[in-house]
């Protein structure tokens, strides 16, 4: 039996695996005998403009699909698009909806974090209003891992082995020198700590790991932040310190606006753009020290290295995205599709499909008892959480030296 037409698209920052949830939908709905595949170019901003591609058309064979999986960022183009309620624009979803018609849409799949499902939210509430007959399915993903109701999030798994694995590396280098030295290593996650906790990672037999670990779960105080390093320095000259790109102080101000460097723009979910954390805190350190320090902000690379991608985190996106199928095509609509820890040890997950309203805009912080009581590292459960998430590797397809990826030429033009 036909399953009619579908559209997908992706939506907010970027993962490693990002494209294996696009591969999963893309064959479970081909498999389920979907008509048309549609993908949606920069997301719902760009479906506005009429902006979509005929999915078929860029994804030909068995070759494209493993390239796919393991191409990092969104295949298909992301946005930071929040849609008005429809009580404010009702003239943007007849819009939307008479684009879905003319395309004989049934099914829509929109990957993305909390801020995105609220797109979900919207235009399934939109469409059971107005009786419209199309299904509205929210697929996870984010390396923040800060999705409600879900153990965890794909994405998170391979920004995590990323950062496991360059910290041992970036441990081992600054124990080159006989002399002091103090790295601070900014990590992304705006205002949950999973992804900076993932820091604790690096502790291992061959790695006495890093040396304090900032969560935005805590304010942060830069004085006793120089006081505990001083301190620290006493019995180890070198150091390296992870914070999280999202630390405020006290008075709710992120660390990074104390760096003058620092950006000011917003977007239209009203985050600021974080970054310049580690800057502000080497220089402190090395104004207040006088020892060499080095900030180190990985920025977009915790999010975009494919080559080190967790096998695990990479099936777990996949699954998703074919649940999500699955889900839609047995009529349901206005939901995600979540996971479930059934076991740590051995790791064991199943998934389940999760009412939107609880998921989108909110955002899950690390817990508390979680993280040492002097604020200043994450707890072994915690490390323990995140260990199996990490867990396996997929080999990239070389090309002349280098991994090859899977791209559009339809992009930003
Ligand atoms: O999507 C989550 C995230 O990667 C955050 O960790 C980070 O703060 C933010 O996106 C960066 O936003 P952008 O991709 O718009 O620079």
């Amino acid at each position: 039996m036909s399953m009619g037409n579908i559209i997908v698209g992706q939506s907010g920052g970027p993962t490693a695996v990002i494209n294996s949830s696009l591969v999963g939908v893309y064959k479970t709905a081909k498999d389920r005998h979907a008509d048309k595949i549609y993908g949606m170019l920069n997301g719902i901003q760009g479906f506005l403009d009429e902006r979509y591609v005929d999915l078929t058309e860029k994804i030909k064979d068995n070759l494209d699909i493993e390239l796919l999986k393991r191409t990092p960022s969104s295949f298909l183009g992301s946005c930071r698009f929040k849609l008005p309620e429809a009580s404010e624009n009702e003239a943007m979803y007849q819009d939307i909806f008479n684009k879905l018609k003319k395309l004989e849409i049934k099914h829509f799949f929109y990957i993305g974090g909390n801020d995105s499902m609220d797109t979900i939210k919207k235009l399934s509430a939109y469409a059971k209003e107005k009786n419209y007959d199309i299904n509205f399915m929210g697929v996870p993903k984010t390396i923040d891992n800060d999705l409600a109701v879900t153990d965890h999030t794909p994405g998170f798994g391979s920004a995590a082995k990323f950062i496991g694995t360059t910290l041992k590396e970036v441990i081992r280098d600054g124990l080159v020198y006989d002399s002091k030295n103090i790295t601070v290593v900014e990590i992304m996650g705006r205002n949950a700590g999973w992804l900076t906790a993932a820091a604790g990672l690096a502790k291992a037999e061959d790695c006495e790991g890093v040396d304090m670990i900032f969560l935005p779960e805590l304010p942060f105080d830069v004085d006793k932040f120089v006081d505990k390093t001083i301190n620290l320095q006493k019995d180890k000259k070198n150091l390296v310190i992870a914070v999280s790109e999202g630390i405020k102080t006290a008075d709710g101000k992120y660390v990074c606006e104390l760096n003058a460097a620092s950006s000011d723009f917003v977007d239209s979910f009203g985050h600021k753009a974080l970054g310049g954390t580690a800057s502000f805190l080497a220089h402190k350190l090395a104004s207040e020290i006088g020892c060499k320090t080095r900030s180190i902000e990985f920025g977009t690379l915790q999010r975009c290295a494919s080559y080190v991608v967790s096998r695990t985190d990479l099936s777990e996106a996949f699954l998703a995205g074919g649940q999500a199928v699955k889900a839609a095509f047995n009529g349901e609509s206005g939901n995600v599709i979540t996971f479930e820890r059934t076991s740590n040890d051995p790791y064991h997950c199943t998934t389940h499909s999760y009412d939107v309203n609880a998921i989108a805009n909110v955002e899950k912080k690390v817990p508390l008892e979680w993280i040492t009581n002097d604020g200043t590292y994450v707890s072994d459960e915690l490390v323990d959480y995140i260990r199996p998430l990490i867990a396996g590797e997929l080999t990239p397809i070389m090309t002349d030296g280098l991994p090859r990826h899977l791209t559009i030429n339809d992009l930003n033009r």
